[in-house]
């Protein structure tokens, strides 16, 4: 089988493309990236000389670029290319709209006229907004967005269900909790908090810092990725979950307490406007059709994940001195100087 992953030397598809070769001896994977502030050659680096895969340094919304790759043949489209981060949204949102609305058109366009036999679309569960303290999202659950950022997302998902409906292209869509491991942006909760810790530096939390996410282990999301590309029904959208629901300062905390550090850096900053209060999922259509639950439980996971960023801290040196570091400059200081109060 031949894949056409995009947005591969990002966090989940890099863990991705690495799981597909190491369970699929015979599996080629096209990886394609334009390699924004987000994608890292480096993450890529063990796959050099691997016959099986070849990257491709191009945009999803360049019709030439991915006209030319599924022209050479490929039988399925797993796509993750997207700008990913709710905060940049809020400052920014143009370059959300361009990849992940029009990127996802220019595939699924493409993809259509080459009869490619399955689109995966890697969407979010931030596409249906935020819950109350009970009740989770099911694949029924109306969208209703609150950013730039799920707004994109979720108009990326009608329009996989357009193509399958008015073209019968085999679209289907997941919708995943927040992921955590190896290879994350340090711009994303955990690998900040993570980071942060290790440098004894404070550790931001928005609000209260009573919101909650459902964490899920990666490798979890990529196994679940894996049942869907192979036995998951067209025109369907299936939820993916870690059934991992914990607030912010309670992560903040077992960061802390997992590095032996004090729980004094804790810095309360002003919080994210439209900040949705509550992410919780309701796994059981994949669970009970493709047999899918999440193995790692959320501390297991959280240790493998702080070992992987204190053996790499390199990886995660060189992204800070690159444009993250004027990024978090002005996230955190500049903006207002109130906001880090230690710093
Ligand atoms: P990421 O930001 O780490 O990686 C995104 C990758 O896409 C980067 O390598 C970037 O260079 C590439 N990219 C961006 N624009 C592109 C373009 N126009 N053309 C080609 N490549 C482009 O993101 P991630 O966390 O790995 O997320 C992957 C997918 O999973 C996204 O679609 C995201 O919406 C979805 N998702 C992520 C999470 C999460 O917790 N990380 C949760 C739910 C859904
Ligand atoms: P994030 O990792 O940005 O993912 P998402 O917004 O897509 O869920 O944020 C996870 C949660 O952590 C969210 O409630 C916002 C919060 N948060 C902070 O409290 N401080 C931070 O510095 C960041 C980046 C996020």
């Amino acid at each position: 089988m031949r894949l056409l992953v995009t947005g591969g030397a990002g966090f989940i598809g890099t863990n991705f493309v690495k799981y597909i070769l190491r369970k699929y001896s015979d599996y080629e994977v096209l990886n394609l990236d334009k390699l924004t502030y987000a994608g890292n050659l480096e993450n890529l680096k063990d796959l050099e000389g691997n016959q099986r895969h070849r990257f491709v340094r191009g945009d999803i919304c360049d019709a030439s670029v991915v006209e030319r790759l599924v022209g050479e043949g490929v039988d399925a489209i797993v796509n993750f290319a997207a700008e990913t981060h709710v905060d940049r949204s809020i400052e920014e949102p143009t370059a959300f709209v361009i990849t992940n609305i029009l990127g996802t058109q220019t595939l699924l366009t493409i993809a259509e006229k080459h009869k490619v036999r399955r689109y995966l679309q890697v969407s979010t569960d931030e596409v249906y907004g935020s819950l109350g303290e009970k009740d989770l999202f099911r694949e029924t659950t109306p969208l209703a967005p609150s950013s730039p950022y799920s707004a994109s997302k979720a108009a990326a998902d009608l329009l996989v269900q357009a193509h399958y409906s008015t073209y019968e292209l085999p679209g289907i869509t997941t919708r995943c909790s927040n992921n955590y491991g190896p290879f994350q942006f340090p711009e994303k909760l955990l690998p900040l908090l993570i980071s942060n810790a290790m440098n004894d530096q404070p550790l931001p939390i928005y609000g209260d810092g009573r919101h909650i996410r459902d964490w899920l282990y990666v490798e979890d999301h990529c196994r679940a990725i894996d049942l869907v590309l192979h036995r998951g029904k067209p025109g369907q959208v299936y939820n993916i979950g870690g059934g991992n629901e914990h607030q912010n300062l309670q992560v903040a905390r077992l960061v802390l307490e997992i590095l032996d550090k004090p729980e004094s850096l804790i810095t309360f900053v002003k919080d994210r406007p439209g900040h949705d209060r509550r992410y919780a999922i309701d796994a059981s259509k994949i669970q009970n059709e493709l047999g899918w639950c999440p193995v790692t439980p959320f501390e297991e996971g959280l240790r493998k994940t702080i070992a992987w960023y204190q053996n790499n801290k390199k990886w995660v040196a060189d992204i800070q001195q690159g444009e993250y570091q004027n990024y978090y400059q002005k996230m955190y200081v500049h903006r207002d100087e109130t906001l880090l109060k230690r710093l």
